[in-house]
């Protein structure tokens, strides 16, 4: 595996490899989730890019940048294992070059559920997104479902704007009691990571209340009961998948969206409505 840090190194390389290439932009501190889109990416294409970039613009103040899990070395080690052919870990300087100011808003739908808790987070989303793809030129671009909002920002950031990628989504790779993978788990303490699972119940009951017939007001109060008591909902909601309006029955296709506290650390999931 090849690791490149300028952007100038990653432009000649990229036009050399075989095509079609399979990109999984990332933010480090690796997981098997991460690692499930490496392997769809190694299973469709000849060349797969990975990135490893802790990017400062979808962070606000007072949010987890600076203590975002980093681990380089591990990460290479991961991603050589299952099949990366080259990693792009630029630094901060080599993507916001002084005087850098552009930014892709994606509209309303930016600006809703985690867009209204964490304003700004999906323009920088968006934005290290296009600007990751203009140099790695990928054919198919990997997302997880995991991060359905982001999911759905990405898909329509190349909609809107013809960029020339294909974007794959890759089902939520959960732990054996149900939790989303996701690289702050880590910051969970053991109180909070055994209660942890009980966002992914909470969706699953919001789920089969729905199924069952219940109205949505009614469904969400009783699929509450299910999270545990250290957590502290920031919403759970029935949401259309490619806008995210909220729905007030169940339309398919659509998710069931829900965020929440557990101490400091902020978890999201969803489930697809209807089941299966
Ligand atoms: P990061 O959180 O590192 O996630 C990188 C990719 O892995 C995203 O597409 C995310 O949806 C996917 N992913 C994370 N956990 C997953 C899981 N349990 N199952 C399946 N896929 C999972 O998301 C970002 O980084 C950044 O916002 C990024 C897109 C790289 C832009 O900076």
């Amino acid at each position: 595996m090849q690791v490149i840090r300028s952007l100038a190194q990653a432009r000649a390389l990229f036009d050399v490899f075989g095509q079609p290439i399979g990109f999984v932009p990332t933010m480090g501190a690796l997981h098997e989730g991460h690692l499930e889109l490496v392997r769809q990416a190694r299973s469709e294409c000849t060349t797969v890019a990975a990135s490893i970039f802790v990017n400062p613009m979808q962070f606000a103040p007072g949010e987890d940048f600076e203590r975002y899990p980093r681990d380089l070395d591990a990460d290479c080690v991961k991603l050589t294992e299952t099949g990366v052919d080259i990693v792009f870990v630029p630094s901060d300087d080599e993507i916001y070059p002084a005087g850098f100011s552009t930014a892709i808003d994606v509209g309303a739908l930016a600006s809703v559920y985690e867009g209204a808790i964490r304003p700004g987070h999906f323009r920088g989303v968006a934005t290290i997104v296009a600007k990751l793809l203009n140099v790695v030129h990928p054919q198919v671009l990997y997302v997880g479902q995991k991060d359905a909002q982001q999911t759905a920002v990405l898909r329509k950031m190349v909609r809107d704007l013809e960029i020339p990628v294909h974007v794959e989504v890759v089902p939520t790779v959960r732990d054996s009691d149900g939790l989303a993978l996701s690289s702050r788990n880590a910051y969970l303490n053991a109180a909070e990571r055994a209660q942890a699972p009980s966002l992914y119940r909470t969706l699953l009951a919001l789920r089969d209340a729905l199924e069952a017939g219940m109205s949505k007001s009614a469904a969400i109060q009783r699929a509450r009961s299910e999270l545990g008591s250290l957590a502290v909902l920031d919403y759970l909601d029935v949401v259309d998948a490619d806008t995210f309006e909220p729905l007030e029955a169940m339309r398919p296709p659509s998710f069931a969206i829900a965020a929440a506290r557990f101490g400091a650390t902020r978890l999201l999931d969803n489930v697809w409505m209807p089941h299966g």
